[in-house]
């Protein structure tokens, strides 16, 4: 049994919040040492050529980021690059800090390796999480930042709430995520429509050239989530992150009737989602899948299928600190099987 094993032994008898703080500090305590950054990164990161590539003018050195969610205030991106990801997004961030749902709000189920949660934004809001940000940028990978609406802001206001998150984070952060999808604050998916959508790119546009991003939930019938996404790129957003997690309770026997489910059990209806958006917008915009990807299979899969990146939050959890590494390591192996020299050439590979 690995070490990690071991370790999700002990880590799996803590309540699933208080293990993410036991991790969450031990990952703020690597970011303040260099040495134990070293450390980590000799037994986590991997590096090849094949796997370079820049994306909207920016340098990832494999495919594989972190998903917004993790690290929502900034606090461990040097530990999390220490741990192999090529990006970490930050967030989801708001205007002002908030302290979510209440408690309990995340959900373990460690057989289907899938999580529930119903955080609900809980952060330090924006003016602290870019201060504390601005001590690290530019850094040595890129960092998204991933922007939602403090619940207390009505509907009628939601814009100029995403105008005031962006313009705090202006000078901070490669790239920007509109989060419209998460099933925790109230109403918000309700703002994934074309009009409100191609409202706020239109907005944001007019304060940043850089690269921006929707973030999709799997749950949008698909011509909607079509249209939306259709909104958001003729208005200026440069992709779309495919997918949140979802409210189909359906998928996990003993979930709760709330929050959003992430991890295994979402991976054949992410897949499915991001499969019908790759087959619109590949090749118009770029595509970073998200969503139950837990091993070099799928994130070669959802790479093949059209995205540019991927992103995993739950198989972190359950794979350990190592997962990086491995999934970098045997997608080596598979561009070499399929006689690709970069991963940018097996890109959409499956659409043509
Ligand atoms: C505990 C938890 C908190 C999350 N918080 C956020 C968030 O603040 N903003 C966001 O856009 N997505 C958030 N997500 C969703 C993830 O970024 C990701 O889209 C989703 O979990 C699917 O990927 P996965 O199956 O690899 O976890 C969260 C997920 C989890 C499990």
């Amino acid at each position: 049994m690995s070490m990690y094993k071991n370790l999700c032994r002990l880590l799996f008898q803590l309540e699933p919040e208080t293990a993410h703080h036991q991790a969450e500090n031990f990952l703020k305590l690597v970011s303040a040492s260099s040495f134990l950054q070293e450390v980590m990164a000799k037994v986590c990161c991997y590096e090849s050529e094949a796997l370079k590539q820049q994306v909207c003018g920016l340098d990832f050195y494999h495919p594989i980021g972190l998903a917004a969610g993790f690290d929502k205030n900034a606090t461990m991106i040097p530990a999390l690059s220490a741990l192999g990801f090529s990006f970490v997004e930050i967030g989801t961030v708001t205007k002002n800090p908030q302290k979510g749902n209440p408690k309990p709000r995340l959900f373990r189920y460690a057989v289907e390796e899938s999580l529930q949660n119903a955080m609900g934004f809980n952060n330090d809001g924006a003016m602290k999480v870019a201060t504390r940000l601005a001590k690290l940028y530019p850094y040595a990978l890129p960092i998204g930042i991933n922007l939602g609406k403090n619940k207390s802001v009505p509907q009628a206001d939601a814009l100029k709430d995403y105008q005031g998150v962006l313009k705090d984070f202006l000078d901070v952060g490669d790239y920007y995520v509109f989060n419209l999808s998460s099933p925790n604050t109230p109403n918000l998916r309700e703002l994934q429509n074309s009009t409100f959508v191609g409202e706020l790119f239109s907005m944001a546009k007019e304060h940043t050239h850089k690269p921006m991003f929707i973030k999709i939930s799997p749950d949008m019938a698909m011509d909607e989530a079509l249209q939306v996404c259709e909104s958001a790129i003729s208005c200026g957003a440069s992709g779309i992150i495919a997918t949140n997690t979802t409210i189909d309770y359906s998928l996990l026997s003993g979930a709760k009737d709330f929050g959003g489910i992430s991890g295994a059990v979402l991976k054949t209806k992410s897949a499915g989602v991001f499969k019908e958006i790759a087959k619109a917008f590949f090749g118009k915009a770029v595509l970073i899948a998200a969503g139950g990807i837990d091993d070099a299979q799928e994130a070669y899969k959802r790479i093949k299928m059209g995205a540019s990146l991927v992103q995993i939050y739950t198989g972190l959890v359950f794979g350990g600190p190592t997962l990086c590494k491995h999934i970098n390591q045997e997608m080596v192996a598979l561009l070499q099987e399929d006689g690709f020299l970069n991963i940018k050439d097996a890109i959409g590979a499956d659409l043509t």
